[in-house]
């Protein structure tokens, strides 16, 4: 029963990330006029791939809260691009130095610096001129100015551009554990907690819930960068469609260079499960958002918030058409799948499964 429940869940994730893909597309410039290369390197990114997070964990918030307007969508599309602005930068020359980005050639390589350069800042800038139509929208609705606050202060100095700036400064140079946290809140967290504050806001939930709706994405932003520095050092270039080993070549510190992969791993879970326990003090609940914060524990190399082997065996035999080689791997999935389904379930199934560690 529990792997039905998985799979349908990926099934919806594939429905919702297509819905998402086409919101945003919606916003995205005509290739015409004498500026028609800036618009290409814009549209470029934007269109080659990527997992649709933040949009998608704004628009679930939203749903979560009895959201139901098109008010959401301006919103969704602006962070979306102010994502792929900061991973066009993140990829330059001048800061990761990185060559393959959503399984494509950078835009830098493609288009060149300067023009890179350029894309990124447009992409940043229409991503408010995009938002600022929720305005025409619903003119008058005063969520719209709040939610507008959100994501221009989480994008900025205090957020997203300010984590990246301390993390390009501290190469080769001794970190703290403090100074590491502070990164990942802001480069990676910023993002994440204010997509799902949007959400809320433009939903009309209080400003305690807003702050605690904050908290989640602060959790599950931890999580996924401590998961995407794994990923760096386990993933394969091939599937996670961006080059592993980065963070080694620039010398960076990382959560997995100062806690070792184990412990890493263990903080991912911990992260995800204190997302998804404050997420169950909501008074409201979304079925499909539980069940993606707590697939990005198990989040796969190929950055696809999923199982892949697992999804392999329907019958008892199929175990055997596995390579052998993958069967370490396999091992995690399922111990991941377990940890979601006890800590959901109760720990009576762990003693019987085997999974002594989980009956703290
Ligand atoms: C990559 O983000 C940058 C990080 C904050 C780790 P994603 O892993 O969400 O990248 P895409 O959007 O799927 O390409
Ligand atoms: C990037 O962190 C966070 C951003 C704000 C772009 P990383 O440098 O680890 O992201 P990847 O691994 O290149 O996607
Ligand atoms: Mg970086
Ligand atoms: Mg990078
Ligand atoms: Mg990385």
């Amino acid at each position: 029963m529990g792997m039905a429940v998985l799979m349908n869940f990926n099934d919806e994730m594939k429905k919702r990330v297509t819905e998402i893909r086409s919101i945003i597309e919606k916003y995205l410039p005509q290739e015409e006029g004498f500026q028609k290369t800036l618009l290409e390197a814009m549209n470029y990114s934007m269109l080659v791939g990527g997992k649709k997070l933040r949009p998608l964990l704004m628009q679930q918030t939203y749903v979560m809260f009895g959201g139901h307007k098109r008010v959401i969508e301006p919103f969704m599309a602006a962070m979306e691009m102010i994502h792929t602005h900061s991973l066009i930068h993140d990829d330059l020359p001048a800061m990761d130095n990185d060559e393959y980005r959503r399984g494509k050639k950078t835009t830098h390589v493609v288009y060149g610096e300067a023009m890179a350069i350029l894309a990124g800042d447009a992409l940043l800038n229409l991503a408010y001129e995009t938002a600022s139509q929720a305005f025409d929208l619903e003119p008058g609705n005063p969520t719209v100015g709040k939610a507008f606050q959100i994501l221009s202060a989480k994008t900025g100095m205090t957020g997203m551009i300010g984590g990246q700036s301390v993390d390009v400064e501290y190469v080769d140079r001794p970190l703290s554990a403090e100074q590491l946290q502070f990164i990942y809140e802001l480069k990676t967290g910023a993002l994440i907690e204010a997509s799902m504050m949007i959400g809320a806001v433009l939903a009309g939930a209080d400003a305690d819930t807003v702050e605690k709706v904050g908290q989640i994405g602060q959790n599950v932003g931890m999580a996924f960068q401590i998961q995407d520095d794994i990923l760096d050092v386990t993933g394969d270039e091939a599937v996670l469609g961006k080059p592993t080993k980065s963070d080694e070549k620039n010398h960076k510190i990382t959560y997995v260079s100062v806690k070792g992969l184990d412990q890493a791993r263990k903080d991912v879970e911990r992260y995800s499960k204190e997302a998804v326990r404050l997420l169950e003090e909501l008074p409201c609940e979304n079925e499909f958002l539980h069940e993606l914060i707590l697939n990005l524990i198990s989040r796969d190399a190929r950055g696809r918030v999923a199982l892949i082997l697992l999804e392999q065996i329907e019958k008892a035999n199929d175990i055997k058409k596995i390579d052998k080689e993958k069967l370490p791997e396999l091992a995690s999935e399922i111990r991941a799948f377990l940890i979601e389904k006890i800590s959901r379930n109760g720990g009576h199934l762990a003693s019987n499964l085997g999974v002594v560690e989980l009956t703290d």
